[in-house]
């Protein structure tokens, strides 16, 4: 089964849109896996943000991601990688549909709320860079 790494980020924790973001995920059928709240180190912000080191953004990037806590999550279901990123929306959450978290949610770039991970490596990436293998529960909702 596909799974997806997910995180609410400073500004959507600060926001309290912490429940209106998971809620999303749950009605639209996906199954939590994993869960944490944390503030992030240097070290594993910059880990998981490896692929923008050099952006001019990166260390703006990286400062803000462990400004306050977020909430990790690991999601499960089938197409959960595309389907989070459509559920997500566009980066910019200027150009972000209405409907989709950013787009409701959002006007800043730097400040855009969740990230997801883009494609199947990178999540298998992002879920064993932020999770234990112990830390995830494997489950089926009985339904
Ligand atoms: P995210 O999905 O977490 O992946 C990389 C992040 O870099 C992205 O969301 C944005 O928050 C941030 N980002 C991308 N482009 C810019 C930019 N031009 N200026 C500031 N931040 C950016």
């Amino acid at each position: 089964m596909e799974r997806t790494f997910l995180a609410i980020k400073p500004d959507g924790v600060q926001r309290g849109l912490v429940g209106e973001i998971i809620r999303r995920f749950e009605t639209k059928g996906f199954t939590l896996v994993g869960l944490k709240f944390l503030k992030p180190s240097r070290e594993l912000a910059e880990a998981h943000y490896d692929v923008h080191r050099e952006r001019p953004f990166f260390a703006g990037l990286v400062e803000f991601i462990t400004s306050g806590p977020v909430v990790a999550m690991v999601w499960e279901g089938d197409g959960v990688i595309a389907s989070a990123r459509k559920i997500i929306g566009a980066t910019n959450p200027l150009n972000a549909e209405p409907g989709t978290i950013r787009g409701d949610f959002g006007v800043n770039i730097g400040r855009n709320i969740i990230h997801g991970s883009d494609a199947p490596e990178t999540a298998q990436k992002e879920v064993s860079l932020w999770f234990k293998e112990d830390e995830l529960v494997d489950w089926q909702p009985d339904i």
